[in-house]
């Protein structure tokens, strides 16, 4: 098929767009800024998401991926054309829909004089109604053709993890798919590009689909507010959360894989805005979403408890060097929006404490957001050699190695994501981590 992807620079874009193309599709990658879609014509993601940079090469190389940032022209050509634009929140929390707005009455515009059916699909996040009250009608008005007659529609929400996109789009068998239909038409064309995918394919409505979306990173984000609001607990009347988590996992009903793990709380792209954007959307019909705001407020709080805990450990922050490892809201990506570290950092520094950060992909977004106000280092070690305590706030692999501690002067470790085995380090060190009422010497 001939497949349209607009917002093609953005992360859910460019990962739909490249794994479309690997399946043989002709992809026509739009973006709206020249330099970005120059920038992935030369195969240079504007992300980094392991594999992407390979796949987006080979798909290059096979002539199945056109960047561009011709909508018209490329929504002419196109079979099916998905909306994977931006939906920011705004102040109040509710969701920005300006850009999907913008997005349908190009896309309307473009079929003004299209005679061959096409489907226009919504993979941006939009709380259910939108694309009924709000894609539908812009499309219509603006191409003077009607829904379900001259055009399909659908809503095809993405349930890709940052760090694990590529393979999540390929292989969809543990989220499977969702094709929310305006017909039966519509969701056959859709149906076609996904039949051969290994995973179950649910077929449902548009509202229906929309809200598919909420309800499955509302009730992740829950359990991680769950998880941190238990480990709170544990921390305060001596009890080893690590513990209470293996032995809940150990219930089938609960089981392992959940999103247990306690620390700094939940950042990203996608939880914080989709809670808070559900709980707007209650707010105006009248209802009380009380789960949806303790899992918000949990979560707001976290980073503070992490803070809290270096604090006693190092005394007043004032004059103190603070190595911190770990930048992105989660491993596996370069991403800072909403991550816990932004606040776990501006509290230090905020109380007069020197900051040497490290990450393996986040620095360059890092200083965007702390310019000068932080010491960016190129290596784990350095930002903890000649620190007065070294705070992991990112669970990256590499910062499990008790190797990667050996030279520490002050040999004190605070662990907010619990991602070292404080049994495996060398002696002389003091281990202290959330959800963990003592400490280890070693
Ligand atoms: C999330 C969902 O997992 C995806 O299915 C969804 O497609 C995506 O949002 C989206 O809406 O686009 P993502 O934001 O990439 O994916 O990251 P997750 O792996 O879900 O983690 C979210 C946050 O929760 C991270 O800050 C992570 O550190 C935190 N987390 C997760 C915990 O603190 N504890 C856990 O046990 C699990």
């Amino acid at each position: 098929m001939k497949i349209t992807i607009v917002g093609g620079t953005g992360y859910v874009g460019l990962n739909t767009a490249v794994g479309l193309a690997s399946k043989g599709h002709l992809v026509f990658c739009v973006g709206r800024t020249r330099e970005k879609v120059e920038r992935i014509s030369r195969g240079i993601p504007i992300i980094y998401e392991d594999r992407l940079d390979e796949m987006l090469k080979s798909v290059l190389k096979k002539e199945k991926f056109i960047p561009t940032t011709d909508l018209t022209g490329s929504v002419q050509k196109s079979d099916v054309i998905f909306i994977c634009v931006g939906t920011p929140s705004r102040q109040d929390g509710s969701i920005d829909l300006t850009q999907v707005e913008e997005t349908a009455k190009k896309i309307g515009k473009a079929l003004i004089g299209r005679k061959e059916y096409c489907v226009v699909t919504v993979k941006s996040t939009v709380i259910p109604g939108t694309t009924e009250k709000l894609v539908i009608p812009t499309l219509e008005r603006f191409s003077k053709k009607m829904a379900g007659k001259n055009f399909g529609v659908c809503m095809n929400p993405e349930f890709l993890r940052e760090g694990h996109a590529v393979k999540d789009f390929l292989f969809p068998k543990d989220q499977g798919i969702v094709v929310g239909e305006f017909d039966r038409k519509s969701g056959d064309v859709l149906y076609e590009i996904y039949k051969d995918f290994d995973a179950k394919i649910l077929r449902t409505d548009l509202r229906a689909a929309e809200m598919i979306k909420y309800a499955r990173n509302s009730y992740l984000a829950k359990d991680v507010s769950f998880a941190n609001e238990i480990s709170n607990i544990c921390q305060e009347i001596g009890v080893d959360y690590l513990d209470v988590k293996r032995g809940m996992e150990m219930d089938s009903r609960i089981g392992t894989g959940r999103f247990l793990s306690a620390g700094v709380g939940f950042g990203g792209s996608c939880f914080p805005k989709d809670v808070k954007a559900l709980v707007a959307k209650a707010k105006e019909i009248g209802t009380k979403p009380k789960m949806l705001k303790a899992t918000l407020e949990v979560n707001d709080a976290q980073p503070s408890k992490l803070i809290e805990l270096t604090k006693q450990v190092v005394g007043q922050f004032r004059g103190k060097k603070i190595g911190v490892l770990g930048l992105a809201f989660k491993p596996g990506t370069d991403d800072l929006r909403e991550a816990p570290a932004i606040k776990v950092i501006n509290g230090f520094l905020l109380e007069g404490a020197e900051v040497f950060a490290y990450d393996p992909k986040a620095l360059d977004n890092a200083r965007k957001i702390f310019g000068n106000k932080i010491v960016y280092v190129s290596n784990a070690e350095q930002a903890i050699t000649s620190a007065d305590a070294c705070v992991i706030v990112t669970e990256w692999p590499e910062f499990a190695d008790p190797r990667l501690y050996s030279k520490m002067r002050s040999k004190i470790i605070i662990d907010g994501r619990r991602v070292l085995d404080p049994e495996l380090l060398p002696a002389g060190f003091t281990y202290h981590a959330i959800g963990f009422p003592r400490s280890i010497e070693t």
